[in-house]
């Protein structure tokens, strides 16, 4: 009777050691790393820049993955920090390149804890429409509920930046960002108008 109690107690601490390990991470010798992620990805990774994606409550793995794939050929562009020292520009493949495999994960663990929030952002019904469209045919099977889904092993695509959702859609269009190769073909046969029909009806999501 009284090992399974006790066993039982440990599983309930579980939790506990998860999110102890979490504040852990965010208090000590990481917070100055965190402190460079947020400024360029914003407070605790809700973007404000439209170039840059927001990162808060999208699925850690997804995270984790993304940030390996700057290893792997994943094209980044470099920008302008968008808070602290604005004087410097960084880019996510020297980022990445100066971390460990344990820093990624830690830091996946860390921003996947938040909550994503929709960038409020305008955009043209008539695209919008036109985008729901494609996205009915030939995305929604992986990227449910309008894009939304925070369950979604395919990442969050609804109230995302639309300015980076496009240049994502272009760089998997001309084949340079690694992706899904199913998807890949579905983008292949877009043209450029209705790739902003898209990113519009992304936007649109509510
Ligand atoms: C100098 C600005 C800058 C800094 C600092 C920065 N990032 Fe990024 N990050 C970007 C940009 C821009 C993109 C997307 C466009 C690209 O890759 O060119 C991006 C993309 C990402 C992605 C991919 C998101 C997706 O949905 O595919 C992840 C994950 C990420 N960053 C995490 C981090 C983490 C964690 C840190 C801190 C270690 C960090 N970034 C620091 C600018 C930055
Ligand atoms: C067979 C499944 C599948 C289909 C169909 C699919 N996707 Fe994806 N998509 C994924 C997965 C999985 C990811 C996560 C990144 C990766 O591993 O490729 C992703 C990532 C993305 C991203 C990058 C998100 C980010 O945060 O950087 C965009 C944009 C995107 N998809 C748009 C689309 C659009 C638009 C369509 C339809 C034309 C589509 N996808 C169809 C599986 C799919």
């Amino acid at each position: 009777m009284k090992i399974p109690n006790l066993i039982m107690r440990l599983f309930k601490l579980i939790p506990l050691f998860i999110i102890s390990f979490n504040y852990s991470f965010a208090s000590q010798a990481n917070e100055e790393l965190i402190a460079k992620c947020d400024s360029c990805h914003g407070k605790n990774g809700v973007s404000q820049a439209s170039d840059i994606p927001t990162i808060a409550g999208i699925p850690e793995w997804n995270l984790s993955d993304q940030m390996l794939q700057y290893l792997d050929g994943r094209p980044a562009k470099t920008v302008s920090y968008v808070s602290g020292n604005t004087s410097e520009t960084g880019n996510m493949k020297s980022i990445v390149e100066g971390l460990t495999e344990e820093q990624v994960e830690q830091l996946a663990a860390y921003y996947s804890e938040f909550e994503f929030v929709k960038a409020s952002q305008p955009f043209d019904e008539n695209m919008a429409k036109q985008g729901e469209d494609i996205h009915e045919k030939q995305c929604d099977s992986c990227h449910s509920k309008g894009g939304s889904d925070p369950e979604d092993e395919a990442s969050i695509l609804a109230g995302q930046h639309k300015e980076y959702i496009l240049s994502s859609l272009r760089e998997y269009k001309e084949a340079k960002r690694p992706g899904d190769k199913k998807m890949l073909r579905e983008i292949q046969k877009l043209n450029e108008d209705q790739l902003v029909s898209l990113a519009e009806y992304y936007a649109s999501v509510q």
